[in-house]
């Protein structure tokens, strides 16, 4: 869409919210959000987004009752093994950040197998955030590119440790959508809005 390198970042908030409204429990709301996941990396694809981090899992999400996040740590497993081949054939890379020391052994040899498979594909560049905190990705020297674009679904107006470094000129959309309601229509709208807005990086705009 812009011809240039792009990094979009997102905050998939909002499926707990999603499942109640249904009366359907959170887990069916992951599920519904995994498949948020897979719609939006096509539209990413499509838009010719460069780079795309998806924040799946905050280290703070661990303070979830066990039953959650062990649903989560399998939907990841499970995401990963269904999307790797697809991926790689599509031109998608795929890293997982974040620590790996508090993940379950399955899920790790899942990201290995994953990270491995894709990582010659050269299209878009999928990054999965699971146990991440940007204050421990810091102090631990580990910072990745500069956010051009954080988007957060589900209402909420934070950044939840997220990215704290990479998005110092982010520009930044809060969408009021459920992650699992997220639409290929939503991120082009962001984008075409990502495009009209100046960024100055602490210069001047630059004369008419
Ligand atoms: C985001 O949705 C996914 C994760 C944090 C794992 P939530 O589970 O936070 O959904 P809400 O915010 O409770 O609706
Ligand atoms: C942020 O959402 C983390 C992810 C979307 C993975 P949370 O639902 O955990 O954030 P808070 O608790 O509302 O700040
Ligand atoms: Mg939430």
């Amino acid at each position: 869409m812009t011809g240039q390198s792009l990094h979009v970042a997102i905050i998939m908030d909002g499926n707990g919210r999603w499942a109640q409204a249904r009366r359907r429990p959170r887990t069916d709301g992951h599920r519904a959000g995994a498949r948020a996941v897979r719609r939006t990396v096509e539209a990413a694809l499509r838009e010719g987004v460069s780079t795309l981090t998806l924040y799946a899992f905050s280290s703070d999400n661990w303070k979830r009752p066990a039953a959650e996040t062990g649903a989560l740590m399998t939907l990841f497993g499970a995401f990963l093994r269904k999307e790797r081949e697809r991926c790689g054939r599509e031109g998608i890379r795929i890293s997982v950040i974040g620590r790996r020391d508090r993940l379950p052994a399955p899920l790790v040899a899942e990201i290995e197998t994953t990270e491995a498979a894709t990582a010659g594909a050269g299209r878009l560049h999928l990054r999965i955030a699971v146990d991440y905190s940007a204050r421990h990705s810091i102090q631990s020297g580990q910072v990745g590119p500069d956010v051009d674009l954080l988007i957060r679904t589900g209402g909420d107006q934070r950044l939840s440790d997220f990215l704290l470094w990479e998005c110092a000129y982010a520009e930044l959309m809060f969408i009021p959508a459920w992650w699992p309601d997220f639409t290929a229509g939503e991120l082009h709208t962001a984008l075409q809005e990502f495009n009209h807005r100046q960024r100055r990086f602490g210069g001047l705009a630059p004369a008419a």
